[in-house]
């Protein structure tokens, strides 16, 4: 029977180790940030339930391994809806290491000025990235709590183009960065072909009715599906984590 290793200490450090070649390399050759997508999901393929409560989806030994996949990136980005929803702080705070920069992608400024995200210190390490449909006053109101904000270009859903965000990420020696969600966010990345790696943490749970971690109509060709090599598969806990690299 293939046994599971177990994710230990020394896993996390090859990891890791690895993970600093690849951005290397990628920022020798683009330019451009190493990007990572991860996520929890339930056996089902669900990132929350109905009403959108995604907390409990991984344990507690997953929610460590998380907190060090951040260390390791230069910084991690989420959209809006997952800053209304959950409130994180986006920190590094269950494992010694260092606390990326964090990333909003938030194309009207619909970010609570009060979110946990934007208040003392933390302010000044977030960055909104957002588009000229949003107003100068309220840029300035995020401005003036310690928040950089970035006008970017809009898509042809005039929303943040991610393209041109990686792009600004790299001019300004971002070189990895870790998107935790939503599935909007996410989906988006898949769809432009923009992740160059996917961590799934897999909960042994089954939610039933829940939210895709991936709007699949989006993706409306197999040829445009993106297909992941090399998987590897580590135990953590209960949950079981796969690791996979987007497939030139
Ligand atoms: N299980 C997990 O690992 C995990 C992790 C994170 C979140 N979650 C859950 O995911 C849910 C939130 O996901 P969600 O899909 O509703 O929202 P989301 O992906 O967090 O945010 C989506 C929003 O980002 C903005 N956005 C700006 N540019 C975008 C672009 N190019 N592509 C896509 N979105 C863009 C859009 O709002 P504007 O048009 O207003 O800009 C969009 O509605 C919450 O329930 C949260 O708990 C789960």
């Amino acid at each position: 029977m293939y046994d599971i290793p177990l994710l230990t200490d020394k896993e996390m450090g090859n990891l890791g180790k690895s993970l600093q070649n690849l951005v290397r390399k990628k920022s020798r050759k683009t330019r451009l940030p190493f990007v990572t997508l991860k996520f929890a999901q339930t056996l089902d393929g669900k990132i929350a339930t109905i009403t959108g409560d995604s907390k409990w989806i991984s344990g507690p030994t997953s929610l460590r391994f998380a907190h060090q996949l951040r260390s390791f990136h230069d910084a991690i980005l989420v959209g809006v809806d997952t800053i209304l929803q959950d409130d994180p702080q986006l920190t590094v705070r269950l494992v010694k290491g260092k606390n990326p920069q964090r990333i909003i992608v938030d194309s009207q400024l619909r970010t609570p000025l009060d979110s946990n995200i934007l208040k003392g210190k933390a302010a000044f390490s977030t960055f909104i990235a957002t588009t000229s449909l949003s107003e100068v006053k309220k840029i300035k109101e995020y401005q003036s709590n310690g928040a950089q904000v970035w006008v970017l270009k809009k898509d042809r859903a005039n929303q943040v183009d991610l393209q041109n965000l990686l792009h600004e990420l790299g001019k300004r020696d971002v070189r990895s960065v870790l998107v935790e969600g939503g599935s909007r966010i996410l989906s988006s990345f898949l769809k432009k072909r923009l992740a160059d790696h996917l961590v799934i943490v897999i909960a042994p749970k089954i939610i039933g009715k829940g939210m895709n971690y991936v709007d699949v109509s989006t993706l409306q060709r197999f040829k445009n599906l993106n297909s992941f090599s090399s998987p590897k598969l580590f135990r953590s806990g209960e949950d079981v984590i796969l690791e996979a690299f987007l497939k030139e």
